[in-house]
């Protein structure tokens, strides 16, 4: 059998070149890191919007559960301007709140605590034992002194070739080069007032992200197997990061709404768009996206978010998946109900039988 083995792999401390994405509100639980972990994989906390307290206490769960490489993804991207009034999104979602049973206008669900920042998050993560840190949606530099002094890898996520070499001049020992099918936020340090951000595909982005750097090249974005591997090794990248195969995995918080939707997704059903956030994210088309994507605009990141907490939760609770925000990529067609450490064996072993099936 191939041996997947990278140099990468003996700077994150693991056995397999299969990260988990750090996934923020939920997916990544302690069971899920230490599943991956234990698996040989890179288990991988999302931290953003969780507080100091409980990112330190699901560490402390995964490393009871074994885990020892641990990661924790930070999200660096600050405010932005509004397009929009709070009213005129209230007026838009009219109709989406009384379909879920809910009063005309959102209440004020502002958590009592603020989440914490990225800096705060990254050192309550390091002192409670977190391995490697991983970034997305900015520049890494904003946490790479906390690291360097922990003796931490930076992953630092990026959407293009311009921003994998700032983010290696910022710090990061690796770069995760992630194309346009992937789910979840665009990784992009910067989005423009249009909200247009650059939509390039794993296939073109990772090759000249790995020609212009000189540190080692992690894929993302649409990899959902064994074949998505082994095309990313082939590409020059170390190792793949997963996101959308992993949020199906039995260990995952998904919530059971957003799973069976997520089951047999055609390829076609997913979008980009700020109009959720207020920054662009690829998420299942439905009526919810549909219904923002006509509105007003967003009225910016963070109150955007908390505008559409009641929604999100009342479409849960009443599994009303046309009205549930729903982070997806390209490829969750191919996901299915499985333990992580299966996923990850599977994955291994696919990518080494094509690697062999190629090279005869
Ligand atoms: C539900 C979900 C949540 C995500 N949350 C984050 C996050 O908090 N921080 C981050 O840097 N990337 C986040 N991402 C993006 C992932 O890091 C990664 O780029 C993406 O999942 C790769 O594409 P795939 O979903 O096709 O595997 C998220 C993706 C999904 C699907």
């Amino acid at each position: 059998m191939a041996d997947l083995h990278t140099p990468l792999c003996d700077l994150l401390g693991i056995r397999t070149p299969i990260l988990l994405a750090g996934m923020a509100a939920g997916p990544c639980t302690p069971e899920l890191v230490a599943a991956v972990s234990g698996a040989g994989g890179l288990g991988v906390f999302g931290a953003t919007g969780m507080s100091t307290d409980a990112l330190a206490d699901d560490i402390a769960r995964a490393r009871a559960l074994g885990a020892r490489a641990i990661g924790v993804n930070v999200q660096i991207a600050r405010a932005n301007a509004p397009r929009a009034e709070a009213a005129a999104l209230t007026a838009a979602l009219a109709d989406v709140r009384t379909s879920l049973g809910l009063p005309a206008s959102p209440a004020d669900t502002r958590p009592a605590s603020v989440s914490a920042s990225p800096r705060d998050l990254v050192a309550a993560a390091l002192a409670a034992g977190a391995t490697v840190v991983a970034t997305g949606l900015g520049d890494p530099a904003e946490i790479a002194d906390l690291a360097a002094a922990a003796g931490a890898p930076v992953l630092a996520m990026v959407a293009t070739v311009d921003e994998a070499r700032r983010a290696v001049v910022s710090g990061a020992a690796a770069i995760i080069a992630q194309g346009a099918e992937a789910g979840g936020h665009r990784a992009s340090f910067e989005v423009p007032a249009d909200g247009r951000v650059p939509l390039v595909g794993t296939m073109a982005l990772v090759p000249q992200v790995a020609d212009a750097v000189g540190v080692p090249v992690i894929a993302t974005g649409g990899i959902m197997d064994g074949r998505g591997l082994a095309a990313a090794l082939a590409l020059g990248a170390q190792a793949v990061s997963l996101g959308t195969r992993f949020l199906l995995a039995t260990e995952s918080a998904a919530s059971a709404t957003y799973r069976r939707r997520l089951a047999g997704l055609p390829e076609t059903a997913t979008v980009v768009t700020d109009a959720v956030t207020g920054r662009p994210a690829r998420w299942v088309r439905n009526t919810l996206t549909d219904t923002l994507e006509r509105g007003p605009g967003h009225i910016g990141w963070g109150p955007q978010r908390r505008a559409l907490d009641d929604i999100r939760r009342a479409a849960n609770e009443r599994d009303a998946p046309e009205y549930l925000p729903m982070l997806a990529g390209q490829g969750a067609g191919m996901a299915r109900e499985q333990p992580a450490a299966e996923i990850v064996a599977e994955i291994a072993a696919e990518a080494a039988a094509v690697i062999d099936r190629l090279s005869r």
